[in-house]
């Protein structure tokens, strides 16, 4: 289905700062926040640990895809944090594409410091960072790397960034974006 409005969705493996820019990105544009992650907690009153254990990672895919879903046909336009595996299925690849996408790119190595030091939820929002963080996301670099590529308009190496100068360039994104 095409949706009438355009939002803008931020995609990336885990650490690289989604929540945290979407967040600032949409106070500066003015839009709602909408944090899939969250909103799949919310949705099932339990944590995504909790939904992988019981229900496994399919049961989490389909609540995130429903979420997705939802977020993309708000009416009014806004800035939706994805989670990293959001690209995982061919669904949802396709429903981001007429919307603004921007890759918040990042190597493994800068990630396993940030999920380290996450402040939301960290390990309990991320279970598929096992025991290994490095090689856990560095197979998920590998895995997803072309679909990141397919579902962007815009990359963002985001490694050297402070958030400041990633919400900033995010702004300018978007800017051109909607040009
Ligand atoms: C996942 C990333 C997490 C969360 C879940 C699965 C993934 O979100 O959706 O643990 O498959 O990469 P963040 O990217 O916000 O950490």
């Amino acid at each position: 289905m095409i949706s009438a409005v355009r939002h803008v969705a931020l995609v990336g493996l885990m650490g690289s700062g989604k929540s945290t820019v979407g967040r600032r990105l949409a106070r500066s544009l003015g839009r709602e926040f909408v944090d899939t992650d969250t909103r799949v907690e919310v949705m099932s009153a339990r944590s995504i640990r909790d939904i992988f254990t019981e229900d496994g990672e399919e049961g989490f895919r389909d609540r995130e895809s429903q979420v997705l879903v939802e977020a993309l046909d708000a009416v009014t336009s806004s800035v939706i944090a994805t989670g990293g595996g959001v690209v995982l299925r061919d669904a949802n690849r396709r429903s981001l594409v007429n919307h603004s996408v921007i890759w918040l790119r990042a190597r493994p190595e800068t990630l396993v410091d940030r999920v380290a030091s996450s402040t939301r939820g960290g390990a309990e929002h991320r279970p598929l960072i096992g025991t290994d963080p490095l090689a856990n996301l560095s197979l998920m670099a590998n895995e997803r790397r072309t679909m990141y590529e397919e579902v962007s308009d815009v990359i963002i190496d985001v490694d050297a960034l402070a958030i400041d100068q990633i919400v900033r360039s995010c702004v300018e994104a978007v800017k051109e974006l909607e040009r």
